[in-house]
């Protein structure tokens, strides 16, 4: 998180503040440790402040070195991150902002993670300079000042941009330096970055290409515009470590193309201020007007403008961006009346859900309109093979909804952990259409195999949640499930928006086919009652609470699903292990005979689920198998199932549905009882330890 203030007077108290929270929002991205960059009492120096834990230890620890807060800038940068360590275990040190040296002449935030770090490392060693922290990051500010130190007069985008080329892996990442004061630098590849404005005066915002000449003097437009016809790729600084690196810079080539937000309409400096963010959930308090940069984009704020260059320019590609007005409100991110995240957004479901169907489900007239993929429908139609690409959670929805797409479409599909597909370089052809689902469109995973399945020719779909994330930008089109913003770390309304938004898809593939319509009538039908349903269902809450205190004292849980519901029992195990830390293994019911079942005993907790579908009667014999050794299962069921007589069973009902939907109401109760597992416990239900919201390395 960052902010910058040009002609705005702001004592150190409000630059703390809002950076703190800033990253206060961010928390839940992950947050080990956290720290923050400002500029000191005196002209060239910088006060950091770094701690392990929350975010709310970084601020007692702000309280407590009682830095003077009453100072005012009337412009300034400050950065700020909270981390989740990948190199490097959780420490001071370790946390960022990291430095080029002890006088903090370079500062950097980085999200992550370089790859080629130990190669820079060694370079800069055998240059003299002494790392202090085990992080890939501490080597961007140390490159950043052996860049600098060879060449003391180059301008601070042409500095960022010879810094970026020698980067490999993935990085959004915020530059500071005592050399450009109030000047900050952002830059993505791969990791999300949002610029928030505010101006005080009405702000016309403005994007224009900007050319410039051999002189490094900005060209009239129309003389500009020939020139970028004219124009060839700009290699620019050394691409390699080492082999260039000391070239002298060219400055003209560096700024041939950039465009620039002007932020004042008669050409007069305008006091503005700046919010930067690898989410926009930490900038909807201060502005709603934001931009979302791309790959391969460094921004440059300086002097209330912001100016967006290319690492290398395409010809004939702008670099606007477009200014967006942020639509989810404060309140949204807030807990309302709900204890925890987590327990809000199980709650929520029976909205959510609408939100995922709201102008896209039309019942009365038998269809489904999914604006998003209006323009590939028929080419994914015609493809040889569907491969649906994820992780965790989101793995899960691909599973749910494998049958019902197999069904619908008739055409052949397989489900893949993005990391394993990844691992064995799996064969991608260019009529595949290869579906990406990630609530956050971040994960690191999921992005790479998405470019391994780009680089290969095949269509790609996102199904994302987050409006501008690195999936949703990429794909060639998708669908947004509009779950709106998910907090608790482990998903959950995520999960069924995902699930409905695909059967949608499957619907929407299906619309064609004759033999389908009926099927689909009742599947939309289905669709329309299941909010109503999802109300029902969680009903059960306290019911669920009561009985989870059988599992207290448990080492262990097993949760039985067949077909469709194996993936309940997925995604409830998920769940269960994530934030009550209770071991939980969910076993195809049809495999329980091969191995399992030695495991099964008078003592073991199992779950089986055991609503209606046409593979009832096979679950039926994973049922009988338990009861035969003594087992004592708790079974989810469908409501008043007479095979279930109440005073023998422990049950949990739910509403009965159509059969590919009825895993979107099974779930709720596993929902619910990692929920109340981890209450139990006193764990943190929201912040489960050494986990994150979104994954951003591999
Ligand atoms: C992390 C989260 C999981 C999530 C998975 C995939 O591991 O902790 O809850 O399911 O990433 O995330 P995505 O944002 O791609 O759905």
């Amino acid at each position: 998180f960052g902010y910058i203030n040009y002609l705005v007077e702001k004592d150190r108290r409000y630059i703390l503040d809002t950076l703190v929270n800033g990253l206060s929002r961010l928390e839940y991205r992950g947050y080990d440790s956290a720290g923050l960059a400002v500029d000191g009492d005196k002209k060239n120096e910088v006060f950091a402040f770094k701690e392990v834990g929350k975010v709310a230890k970084l601020k007692a620890l702000i309280e407590e070195e009682k830095p003077d807060f009453t100072k005012v800038f009337d412009s300034h940068v400050g950065i700020a991150h909270t981390r989740w360590a990948t190199h490097g275990p959780p420490s001071r040190l370790n946390c960022h902002p990291h430095r080029s040296d002890p006088k903090w002449e370079f500062s950097v935030v980085h999200n992550g993670i370089i790859t080629n770090y130990k190669e820079l490392r060694a370079l800069l060693e055998s240059k003299g300079f002494r790392f202090e922290t085990e992080t890939d990051t501490e080597a961007i500010a140390k490159l950043a000042k052996y860049i600098y130190d060879e060449h003391p007069t180059i301008d601070f985008t042409v500095l960022a941009k010879a810094v970026i080329k020698e980067l490999q892996g993935a990085f959004g990442l915020l530059l500071k330096s005592v050399h450009y004061p109030h000047e900050v630098i952002a830059a993505r590849k791969g990791s999300p970055l949002v610029v928030g404005v505010r101006t005080q005066k009405k702000m016309k915002v403005d994007f224009v290409d900007v050319e410039y000449s051999q002189e490094g003097e900005a060209l009239p437009a129309e003389q500009a515009s020939q020139n970028l016809a004219m124009k060839k790729n700009n290699t620019l600084l050394g691409a390699n470590l080492g082999a260039n690196l000391l070239a002298p810079p060219d400055k003209s080539l560096l700024h041939r193309s950039q465009s620039r937000a002007f932020l004042s309409d008669d050409g007069a400096p305008m006091p503005t201020e700046f919010f930067l963010s690898s989410d926009p959930s930490a900038i909807v308090e201060h502005t709603k007007k934001v931009l979302y940069l791309e790959d391969d984009d460094i921004a440059h704020i300086h002097e209330g403008q912001l100016n967006i260059h290319r690492l290398s320019k395409v010809d004939g590609a702008s670099n606007a961006r477009a200014i967006q007005t942020l639509e989810i409100e404060l309140q949204e991110m807030m807990k309302g009346s709900f204890d925890h995240f987590m327990q809000k957004e199980i709650f929520e479901q029976p909205e959510s859900v609408v939100n995922a169907m709201r102008g896209r489900l039309d019942v009365a007239n038998k269809k489904v309109t999914l604006g998003g993929l209006r323009q590939y429908i028929d080419t994914i139609r015609r493809c040889r093979r569907l491969i649906f690409l994820a992780c965790g959670t989101s793995y899960h929805s691909c599973m749910a909804v494998r049958g019902i797409f197999e069904e619908l479409t008739e055409i052949p599909i397989s489900v893949e952990l993005a990391s394993d597909f990844l691992d064995r370089q799996a064969p991608v052809f260019r009529d595949d259409t290869c579906i990406f689902v990630s609530q956050s469109g971040e994960t690191a995973d999921s992005l790479m195999a998405l470019r391994h399945c780009l680089e290969r020719g095949a269509l790609t779909v996102g199904i994302v949640n987050v409006v501008g994330s690195s999936i949703s930008l990429l794909t060639h089109c998708g669908v947004h499930i509009n779950a709106g913003p998910e907090i608790g770390v482990a998903s959950t309304k995520a999960y069924t928006s995902q699930f409905v938004c695909m059967v949608m898809f499957a619907l929407s593939l299906s619309e064609d086919k004759y033999s389908k319509q009926h099927r689909r009538e009742e599947i939309m039908e289905g669709l329309a009652k299941i909010s109503d349903q999802f109300k029902e269902a969680l009903k059960m809450d306290q019911t669920i609470k009561q009985l989870c205190q059988k599992f207290k004292d448990q080492k262990s849980l097993l949760l039985l699903g067949r077909g469709a519901q194996h993936a309940t029992a997925l995604e409830g195990a998920l769940k269960i292990k994530e934030i009550s830390y209770l071991h939980c293994e969910a076993v195809m019911s049809g495999e329980l005979k091969h191995g399992v079942l030695a495991l099964v005993d008078e003592n073991l907790p199992i779950v089986m689920i055991l609503t209606r579908d046409p593979l009832f009667a096979k679950s039926l014999n994973a049922y009988q198998q338990v009861i035969a050794r003594k087992g004592r299962p708790i079974v989810i069921c469908n409501q008043n199932d007479a095979e279930f007589p109440g005073e023998k069973t422990d049950k949990i009902e739910v509403p009965r549905t159509v059969d590919v939907l009825q895993g979107l109401l099974n779930v709720i109760p596993l929902q619910l009882m990692a929920y109340w597992l981890a209450v139990a416990e006193g764990l943190n239900v929201d912040f489960p330890r050494n986990l994150a919201k979104s994954v951003t390395v591999e």
